[in-house]
């Protein structure tokens, strides 16, 4: 996809995470500027590529404001997050901090550097709860189980709110479990990470529960996908990025195992309170409004990530 006047000179927050630097190298392949402000707290060990312009700096301070004012971008896409749910709960102030005050932090920057254009990440696993319709549609409604939840829907809010009083053309993308190279398999969210980092260095992976909990598992290229279509559309409003597919927790460290030549049996552990019991979204605004449809089966995905995994052991 050729840069689009919109997303010309764009600024990612959280460029250096694991999502942000598939976003800027797909902007940098598009004939885009980047310029990431990241304050590196959780960088993937995915490299920048070095055509991209960094800002050391924390989303919610004054340096971050600085430079999205004097860089004037034509776009934002603000990726910067707290993004653990149980560590949302351990530090709650720390979570609302970034994600809410950081966010709200942005936003006021984009208006001080006339910049219309914001898409967010959101997360369509942590705002419907146990839903009633599967796939879940964007109209279901919201009922966050976690301080992280709560966080991403009061950030849906603020852009609700600059975009009706005319200042933004804010755009909230509720994204499914993502997943791919890059994403970080030492912490403890992301299962599939997780289970790759383990099965390559010969330790059993692990299962909460019975695994009989569903996620909807999507690849990390087809969201950059997602966040590039935002960037370059006029959408507002809140639009669900997944594949539409349950798949359970036990089935999925399965087909991990079997992929990775795993013979052993892996290790069960209690479930966290809170857990969402099933998650699977209805992407079919994505693909009326944005023109996105998903692209990458989940065996194809977790055969491209497990490859990463063990290239970066190599
Ligand atoms: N990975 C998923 O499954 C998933 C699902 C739904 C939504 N999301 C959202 O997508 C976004 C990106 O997620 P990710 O998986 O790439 O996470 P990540 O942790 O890999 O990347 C986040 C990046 O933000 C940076 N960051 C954190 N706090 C910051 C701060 N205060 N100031 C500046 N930089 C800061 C980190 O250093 C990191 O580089 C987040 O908003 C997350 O909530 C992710």
């Amino acid at each position: 996809m050729a840069a689009s006047t919109q997303t010309a000179r764009v600024v990612v927050t959280g460029g250096a995470g694991f999502i942000g630097v598939h976003s800027v190298e797909a902007l940098l392949a598009a004939g885009g500027e980047v310029l990431v402000i990241d304050d590196l707290r959780h960088a993937s060990y995915r490299r920048l590529p070095e055509s991209a312009r960094v800002e050391v700096a924390d989303v919610a301070e004054a340096q971050a404001r600085e430079a999205i004012r004097t860089w004037k971008p034509t776009a934002i896409l603000h990726l910067a997050a707290q993004g653990g749910v149980n560590r949302s709960w351990r530090e709650p102030a720390e979570d609302a901090h970034i994600n809410v005050l950081g966010t709200v932090s942005v936003l006021t920057a984009a208006m001080a550097a006339g910049c219309r254009r914001v898409v967010v990440a959101s997360s369509g696993g942590a705002l419907y709860g146990a839903a009633r319709r599967l796939p879940t549609p964007e109209d279901e409604p919201t009922q966050p189980r976690s301080p992280y939840g709560t966080a991403k829907l009061s950030i849906e809010h603020y852009l609700g709110h600059f975009t009706r009083a005319g200042s933004l053309d804010a755009l909230a993308l509720r994204y499914g479990n993502v997943y791919g190279p890059g994403q970080d398999g030492t912490g403890e969210a992301g299962v599939v990470a997780i289970s790759s980092h383990r099965l390559l260095a010969g330790t059993a992976p692990v299962i909460r529960g019975d695994g009989s909990q569903t996620r909807d598992f999507t690849y990390v290229g087809d969201i950059v996908a997602a966040n590039l279509l935002g960037l370059g559309s006029s959408v507002t409003g809140a639009i669900n990025i997944g594949t539409g597919r349950e798949t359970g927790i036990g089935d999925l460290v399965r087909r991990l195992c079997a992929l990775a030549g795993y013979a052993g049996e892996p290790e069960l552990e209690p479930l966290p309170p809170g857990e969402v019991a099933r998650s699977a979204l209805d992407s079919s605004l994505a693909a009326e409004r944005l023109g996105w449809r998903p692209g990458v089966t989940l065996d194809d995905g977790l055969a491209r990530t497990l490859e990463s995994f063990r290239d970066q052991v190599q």
